[in-house]
């Protein structure tokens, strides 16, 4: 086989053409390319390496951010309230399995459909800051001395905890059969969903509810290490975000026959069931208020977010007058001050600075 011989693009595992032309920017495409994969450059979609520049920039470890004060709280009796207790382990027992379902969806069902180098190569990057994540949270599990077993099998035994997982892996499923390719506007319609589901919901809104939890308690001081961790992780996961919405945009704009009336539709019945679920996961979490939080101010945000959501991919807004009760995420999601926090933490980052929770 000397060019992909079947419907879709190339993989980059074809047997070499030995004297191929050579591979021009206009032979580029994001999906269904035949172009040698292979060759890095010459670069034409700028963001997607400049996202992987960026991202190198932010590399941190887990291990590197001290636990000491959270083990004391943690193991102090009187540390905690019942319901503080309740947040740290029904995150960590999300958390813990969801970033590896949002790996396997890269690796396993995303990767080999997306026909362009420098976009695999943001795509690696942010499988292994996946890698990253999980490891983030088996360490503040195993830092705390936590029941392991319970904690990692929440995914399957807390109902508000399984449903987003399950939610999530029908789409991943839909790609993952090795027989599946792109190529018809059916099967590029798959990738899209995929695509949808993962970037913009699971890691766009399913992970908001979590984040803002446990970075309340880091600002009141309480499991300090534990937020911390989670600032780190929420910083890759917005970029993670960004790039998502930016390559389903980009699909858009090369394929603009696949984003029907119909298809639009089935986007947004998509984003509202997220909104949904994540909401029943904020009553499950948070059955009374606590740190100043409770769950229907978290029905506001999460209409916030998902109005974002719509506008970030070109779709109707879906909640009129939807207001974000914490002004303080903004900082971290607003897209127009995102740069900024960015060069705040890289500055910060490499002088070992630690993270300042008032902004
Ligand atoms: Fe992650
Ligand atoms: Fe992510």
């Amino acid at each position: 086989m000397t060019a992909a011989t079947h419907l879709g693009g190339s993989t980059g595992l074809e047997l070499l053409e030995m004297g191929a032309a050579r591979v021009q920017v206009d032979d580029k495409k994001i999906i269904n390319c035949r172009a040698d994969l292979n060759q890095l450059v010459p670069f034409k979609y700028q963001w997607a390496w400049q996202k992987y520049l960026d991202a190198c920039a932010n590399h941190w470890m887990p291990n590197e951010i001290n636990m000491a004060a959270d083990v004391a709280l943690w193991k102090d009796p009187n540390g905690l309230t019942d319901d503080e207790r309740l947040i740290i382990k029904r995150n960590l027992g999300f958390f813990s399995t969801a970033d590896s379902l949002v790996a396997n969806n890269l690796v396993l069902a995303v990767y080999r459909h997306i026909t362009n180098p420098e976009c695999r190569q943001y795509l690696l990057r942010q499988a292994f800051e996946e890698a990253l994540h999980t490891h983030a949270y088996q360490y503040v599990i195993e830092s705390l001395g936590m029941d392991e077993a319970e904690v990692f099998n929440m995914y399957r035994e807390v109902p508000s905890v399984a449903r987003k997982a399950a939610w999530s892996l029908k789409y991943t499923q839909s790609l993952g059969d090795p027989n599946f390719h792109t190529g018809t506007p059916e099967n590029d319609r798959r990738l899209l969903r995929d695509l949808i589901a993962f970037y913009v919901i699971f890691e766009g809104i399913f992970f908001y509810v979590g984040f803002t939890q446990v970075l309340s308690m880091g600002r009141r001081n309480k499991m300090t290490g534990t937020a911390e961790q989670f600032q780190y992780i929420l910083r890759d996961e917005s970029m993670h975000l960004n790039f998502g919405i930016d390559v389903i945009n980009q699909i858009k704009i090369e394929n603009p026959h696949l984003w029907t009336e119909d298809f639009k539709q089935e986007a947004i019945h998509m984003i509202r069931e997220g909104v949904e679920l994540e909401y029943t996961y904020a009553v499950d979490t948070m059955p009374r208020g606590i740190l100043g939080l409770n769950a229907e101010m978290f029905r506001d945000y999460l209409q916030f977010i998902a109005n974002r959501r719509c506008a970030q991919i070109g779709l109707a807004q879906q909640y009129p007058g939807a207001s974000n009760p914490f002004p303080w995420m903004s900082e971290i999601m607003d897209l127009k001050k995102e740069k900024n926090f960015f060069e705040t933490r890289v500055i910060e980052y490499q002088t070992g600075g630690a993270l300042s929770w008032d902004e």
